[in-house]
């Protein structure tokens, strides 16, 4: 079957490749799950794998089948598959277990390993084909009703992460009523990071370089929440008039703008950084005043990567909440779509070029299966 890949190490390697046919045999104890793939979604850490400065080939392999944030459709289950079944709509997990204590409970994502395996970014192959098998274990069911936007569940789970990590260390205030947000960033992950605070009844302002109007402001306000051109209103300006912040979440990777988040954080505030680049830059920052303020505050900064299956399952559960109660919203992300695993090189050329584009996405089947019930 097709697959779209790259030869890790090897900058601008994207091709079409031939992979062996998956089988739910694969998988051990009559636990696989075979799936068509019917979306791929795309963000910076595919362009980046296919720049090199990323991602490793499976072992036996010198080409890794790129694509991290699936949707499909079962095609077929093992014997010991209880949860799906042919015919279900579904989204895989991306990190599969090491061997930390993390690991062994089910938290991979906050694994203390060196190396860790990640469909579609690092030894494993990813989804960017038209079928792939995995466990059970790493499958997540997507309500009939979401099949126009689970293409957006994987990045999804990495808000809900951030954010459940945000609200678990808060814990230790006994009685945080967070009341106000600011997210930096309003590209996927930010407008989503927009959503899963407005749904838990925050004042959010969201915060990006672009001026308004654009797509990405006009969807932020359509939430309720504020938009604000850092070029015109720069972070810690904006705490002051529409703060103080109870929770910052970075998703823009620029260093400079999570010290400044770091500043711009209220008393008591949580900072979620999520973003991140594979440059190196150094950097020069207000240092003291940041350190005053953190102390003096009791501010928190969390890092925060990947998602385990719990948060994709938080993911489902607001976006069944936002198609409620911001219906068609979800949908708006996804602004470029590719027509079929030939279009790689289209998609490559979205994602460095379309400055305009949220979500680009690569529709590799037509969901032949809908209507059917
Ligand atoms: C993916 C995460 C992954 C991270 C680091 C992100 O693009 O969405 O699942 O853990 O990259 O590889
Ligand atoms: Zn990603």
């Amino acid at each position: 079957m097709k697959a779209v890949a790259v030869f890790p190490g090897k900058p601008d390697s994207i091709h079409l490749t031939e992979l062996e046919e998956p089988s739910v045999e694969e998988i051990p104890d009559g636990r696989g799950v075979l799936v068509e793939v019917l979306r791929v979604g795309v963000d910076g850490t595919d362009k980046e794998i296919n720049d090199a400065d990323y991602g490793a080939a499976p072992e036996g392999y010198d080409f890794l089948v790129t694509g991290h944030e699936s949707f499909g459709r079962v095609l077929e289950v093992g014997p010991n598959v209880r949860d799906v079944e042919p015919g279900d709509y579904v989204v895989a997990t991306v990190r599969r277990p090491g061997g930390s204590i993390y690991d062994r409970v089910g938290l991979s994502d906050m694994t203390t390993d060196e190396t860790y395996r990640e469909r579609g970014i690092n030894l494993l192959h990813g989804y960017l084909a038209e079928r792939y098998v995995d466990d059970a274990e790493f499958i997540v069911g997507v309500p009939a009703a979401l099949s126009e936007v689970g293409v957006l569940l994987e990045p999804t789970s990495i808000v809900e992460k951030g954010i459940e990590q945000a609200y678990e260390i808060q814990r230790r205030l006994k009685v945080w009523r967070p009341a106000r947000a600011a997210v930096v960033g309003a590209g996927t992950l930010g407008l989503l990071a927009t959503l899963a605070l407005r749904l838990r009844g925050l004042d959010v302002t969201t915060l990006a370089r672009t001026e308004p109007p654009t797509l990405n402001s006009e969807l932020v306000e359509a939430l309720g929440g504020r938009y604000l051109s850092t070029r015109e209103v720069p972070l810690v300006e904006a705490a002051e008039r529409h703060g103080p912040f109870d929770i910052v979440f970075e998703a823009t990777g620029a260093s400079v703008v999570a010290f400044e988040a770091m500043e711009a954080l209220g008393k008591n505030g949580v900072l979620v950084l999520t973003g991140i680049s594979s440059g190196d830059r150094e950097i020069e920052v207000p240092g003291d005043r940041i350190l005053l303020g953190f102390v003096l505050g009791n501010k928190v900064a969390v890092g925060s990567v990947n998602a385990n299956r719990s948060y994709f399952e938080s993911g489902v559960r607001d976006m069944a909440l936002a198609e409620a109660r911001y219906p068609g919203w979800l949908g708006r992300l996804l602004t470029h779509p590719v027509r079929g695993l030939e279009g790689y090189e289209e998609m490559i050329r979205l994602l460095t070029e379309e400055k305009s584009a949220i979500k680009v996405f690569v529709e590799v089947a037509k969901d032949a299966g809908n209507g059917e019930g």
